[in-house]
């Protein structure tokens, strides 16, 4: 038909359909059969309200009845209207039905088939007590939008349930909406869910489903999907990758299922997610940063999973968390760096099952499978030979930056070793064995113990020339130390005992908490022969600050390793001789300035003849003054420094050279000019005290008797009382060590290297920190959160007196055949000490312990180090309870009269105006004057501090 015909009809048509609309032609005997049919099979058709004779088309059409035009039934809407009994089976002969609304009745029995139904649009048949469905009961459902049969809990539930006909697939094809909970599905969710391009809402809770949520779902426009509380044993499972890719997601509810793996990533995609309910599963790892940031998002349960990691800052009002294994409390707190580590690796090798359980909240010594820790908190050791990891090896190990050994041998891991793993300056042993790794291998320092063996991919040839061979059998460590760092002139000086490297291995970013460097004494190689055969390698760990913009890192750069290769880099950092001609800093509190040259002077240009040793943050030298005083310089590593940096530096000299007590080594002054930066100290004649408990021998010393021993440990407590009550502040020491107690001519000890002090605010005992201080003598809690009191020194002070009493390092491999953490001298003599034999042969062989009196005296001491090692912080005594225990074992071993009289008699303001003197002597030797001299030192010598002579006598008179 042409246009014009088509139009000259028009209003034909529109007459003819206006005339019929209202009046209802007389009902389809076919439909008003089927009504009959419906009020018979019903157990209260009274119910139906229908009268006997009417016709149900009308008018006026029966109740809950409507019909078309021809007289066919095309909506049957009987929701919530109390019916009972069952449907008749002729119910799908209602050829023009278009919406059949049954839910909220009580109708029971059979379902009948729908086959064929193709007008129809909307059934819901929910909530009533149907308990069969027929299997065709889909077929040919040709127009269906919307169906539900949820909540019919029994629906061939004698026969184990029912799974989703195929048949719907084929006929449903603008399927919109299927509702099926509650309604004894079972099996598997069919992919062909997946073809059904028209579906938005897909709810299936409360069924016996199990299995994956199908791949074919990869791009559907759902936008509810409720899978939630499966009930069978099985439930669903599987990953929720799949969910990344349904971007028209609005609610999504898979709660109460058995679903593994992360949360995807891409879940930041759905963008219209509003209600996100994934708890009680077994999810595991991070909660990605995008889930957290939804922009619709008003509810989110993620409960009773194995979620790790932080809890993310979620906005939606209705978030809820408990029971995962986060690091964190609250949302928006952060993790310890080295947990972030692990959480990174484990997800690199996919989560494996076997450690996502394990590997929960913030302390990898918790324990985690796999990880091994000393001191309950450093991670030394991440040991997963054999695990089936598959994936690949995290860059984030280099923030787990205390590990010695990493073994994951026996893998299946695949890609590169990562270049990050070089940069972990305490690593040993890398064993990377039998797996599929591929080369070529970055280049390690040659001390790491590195077997890439059994890799097939591995082309070694590419391996980096100075690498490890990569088949040949571990070679030993490279033994302590480089020579020339522990002449028969090292002494005096803070930190000796240590080598010292450049600090290459730093980043700058890492915050706070644990950045832990190991470094390999040069000190204890001889101190165990006695015990072990095996070269003994005692490595200490220090922990240092790596904010570049932190006040303290001027004075705290410490790194060390065992590579030997740090000579130069340290060298080079002093080499510029522009330092004379650059910009001499005016410092406010200057009368501890001391001219540079003064001190080039004394040291012979810094020969190196004269090296103590290198400790904490430089190099320190002898030095002799024009009038034969002996002075220690340490000349600090060159950091790049902006003015700011310097006036703190300065501040903290200010603080330093306020400390004096007899038992402290004396900060007499210190220069800056240009890039140098040096400390002035009193000369100690006979060293650190780690020599002449470890290195005795290979030095040619006497061993140290248990006299000398006992008024060590009375000096260093009574210094260490002293930094913790002076006056107005509360001077925590942070990295008290055998190392850092350094004796005089008479054996007296002082404690030195105060560059870690921290000041403790008044009225707060802990303070978070930077990190500091040395493996070994770390008290726990300080390692583990930062958190410093003066009861971590405490914890230092009971290592110190176990090194007295045993004559072993505070950290040694040779115990380590008893299990990882004895190599930890207070964890070790914390499990034998109560044991007399055991005690009896801890005790350094060099003490006789046979005469009674001497054992008894160090069972005390025995005692005291193990009360001053305690775990908990609360239960260590404080210094002053230490000093009153030694000083009357002091009394008993009779000192000399004289010697206590020398103690009371000292005066430090002397030689200190001494030096002064002698300083200002030779200043004016020089003749350019360009070089800052003392200003007014008349009176500006700062006097004793005024809590001074009270602290003293309280230690005594306790
Ligand atoms: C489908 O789900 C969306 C939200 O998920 C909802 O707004 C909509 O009303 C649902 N449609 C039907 C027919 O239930
Ligand atoms: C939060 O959860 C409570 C309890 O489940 C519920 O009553 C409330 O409506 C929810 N609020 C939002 C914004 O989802
Ligand atoms: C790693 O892959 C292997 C082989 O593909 C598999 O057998 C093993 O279960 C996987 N391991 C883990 C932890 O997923
Ligand atoms: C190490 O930690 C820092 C800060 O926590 C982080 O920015 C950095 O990406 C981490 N490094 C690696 C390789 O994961």
């Amino acid at each position: 038909m042409d246009s014009t015909a088509a139009a000259a009809l028009l209003p034909l048509l529109i007459i003819l359909i206006l005339f019929a609309a209202p009046a209802s032609a007389a009902t389809h005997p076919a439909d008003l059969a089927v009504l009959q049919d419906l009020r018979k099979s019903l157990t209260n058709p009274d119910a139906l309200g229908w009268p006997d004779n009417a016709d149900p088309c009308g008018p006026p059409a029966w109740p809950h009845v409507s019909c078309d035009h021809t007289g066919r039934v095309d909506n049957l809407d009987l929701k919530n209207a109390a019916l009972a009994g069952a449907l008749p089976t002729s119910i799908s002969s209602l050829a023009s039905l278009q919406s059949l609304s049954l839910q909220g009745n009580r109708l029971s029995g059979p379902l009948p088939s729908f086959r064929g139904m193709s007008t129809l649009r909307r059934a819901f048949l929910n909530d009533n007590d149907f308990d069969a469905i027929p299997a065709d009961f889909f077929d040919g459902l040709t127009d269906l939008l919307e169906i539900s049969l949820g909540n019919n809990p029994r629906l061939n539930a004698s026969t184990g349930g029912w799974a989703l006909p195929p048949g719907l697939a084929d006929s449903a094809q603008q399927l919109q909406t299927l509702a099926l909970d509650n309604c004894s599905l079972s099996g598997a969710l069919p992919p062909f869910l997946g073809t059904i391009n028209t579906l938005q809402n897909l709810t299936l809770s409360y069924n016996n489903l199990s299995g994956p949520i199908p791949a074919a779902l990869n791009g559907s426009a759902i936008q509810r999907l409720w899978l939630n509380n499966q009930l069978g044993e099985a439930k669903l499972s599987g990953t929720l990758d799949v969910i990344a890719t349904m971007t028209n997601l609005q609610e999504l509810w898979l709660h109460g299922n058995d679903f593994t793996g992360p949360i995807p990533n891409g879940i930041a995609a759905c963008k219209d997610l509003y209600t996100v309910r994934l708890n009680s599963n077994q999810l595991q790892g991070l909660v990605p940063p995008g889930l957290a940031t939804l922009p619709q998002l008003q509810e989110l349960k993620l409960d009773n999973n194995n979620l790790l990691g932080p809890v993310p800052l979620v906005k939606a009002p209705n978030f809820t968390f408990s029971g995962n294994g986060f690091c964190t409390p609250k949302p928006g707190g952060t993790c310890a760096p080295e947990v972030m580590a692990l959480l990174q690796f484990l997800a690199d090798v996919h989560y494996p099952e076997k450690l996502v359980n394990s590997w929960s909240g913030n302390n990898p010594c918790t324990p985690w499978i796999g990880v091994t820790c000393v001191q309950g908190n450093i991670i030394t050791a991440l040991n997963l030979p054999g695990f089936d990891l598959n994936g690949t090896i995290s860059q984030s190990l280099v923030n787990v930056t205390t590990l010695l050994d990493v073994m994951l041998g026996g893998n299946h891991l695949t890609g590169r070793v990562p270049d990050s793993l070089t940069r972990l300056a305490s690593l040993q042993k890398l064993d990377l064995s039998m797996n599929d790794l591929s080369g070529p291998l970055p280049t390690f320092r040659p001390s790491v113990k590195v077997n890439v063996s059994g890799n097939l991919n591995f082309n070694s040839t590419a391996a980096a020339p100075d690498a490890q061979p990569n088949d040949s059998p571990p070679t030993p460590a490279t033994p302590n130390g480089a020579p020339g760092s522990h002449g028969s002139n090292v002494a005096a000086i803070p930190g000796n005992g240590k080598k010292t490297s450049s600090a290459v291995l730093l980043g700058t970013t890492i915050p706070v908490a644990v950045s832990v460097v190991a470094l390999i004494s040069v000190g204890a190689v001889f101190f165990c022969k006695k015990r072990a055969s095996t070269p003994p390698q005692t490595a200490s760990v220090v922990v240092h600050p790596r904010d570049s913009s932190d006040p303290d890192n001027l004075a705290k750069i410490v790194v060390a390793t065992n590579d030997g290769s740090s000579g130069t880099s340290q060298g080079n950092a002093h080499s510029g001789s522009s330092s004379l001609t650059g910009d001499v800093h005016m410092i406010e509190a200057g009368r501890f300035v001391i001219a540079v040259q003064v001190l080039r002077g004394a040291t012979k240009n810094f020969a190196k003849d004269n090296v103590l040793g290198r400790g904490g943050f430089g190099v320190v030298y002898k030095g002799e003054l024009h009038d034969g005083t002996m002075i220690a310089v340490k000349r600090m590593e060159s950091v790049a420094v902006s003015n700011k940096a310097l006036d703190e530096f300065q501040a903290e000299i200010a603080v330093l050279t306020k400390v004096r007590h007899r038992n402290l080594v004396s900060i007499l002054g210190y220069a800056i000019e240009g890039n140098e930066r040096l400390l002035v100290y009193e000369y100690m004649p006979n060293g650190a005290l780690s020599r002449h408990l470890f290195q005795w021998k290979q030095i040619g010393l006497e061993p140290l008797s248990w006299k000398k021993r006992l008024n060590i440990a009375l000096d260093v407590a009574r210094g260490m009382e002293y930094l913790h009550n002076l006056g107005h502040h509360r001077f925590i020491h942070r990295d008290l060590k055998s190392a850092n107690i350094l004796l005089g001519d008479d054996f007296r000890a002082k404690v030195s290297d105060f560059g870690l002090m921290k000041d403790a605010p008044d009225g707060n005992f802990s303070v978070a920190t930077r990190l500091a201080g040395t493996f070994g003598y770390l008290a726990p809690e300080y390692a583990v959160t930062g958190k410093i009191s003066t009861k971590a020194d405490v914890f230092s002070f009971g290592v110190v007196l176990l090194e007295l009493i045993t004559g072993t390092t505070a950290i040694d491999d040779s115990r380590v055949g008893e299990g990882e953490e004895t190599r930890h001298l207070a964890y070790w003599f914390c499990q034998i000490r109560k044991d007399e034999e055991k005690l009896r042969a801890a005790i350094d062989p060099t003490l006789d312990v046979t005469d009674n009196e001497i054992f008894e005296s160090i069972s005390v001491i025995a005692e005291l180090a193990g009360h001053c090692t305690a775990r908990e912080p609360s239960q260590r005594p404080d210094m002053g309870h230490a000093v009153n225990v030694l000083v009357p074992m002091v009394e008993k071993w009779k000192p000399v009269k004289d010697e206590a009289e020398d103690y009371l008699g000292i005066d430090l303001h002397l030689p200190l105006l001494q030096m002064v003197k002698s300083w200002q002597d030779a200043e004016a030797s020089m003749t350019d004057g360009s070089i800052l001299s003392l200003e007014d030192s008349k009176g500006s010598i700062p006097a004793r501090p005024a809590g001074f002579a009270e602290s003293f006598t309280s230690a005594d008179g306790r």
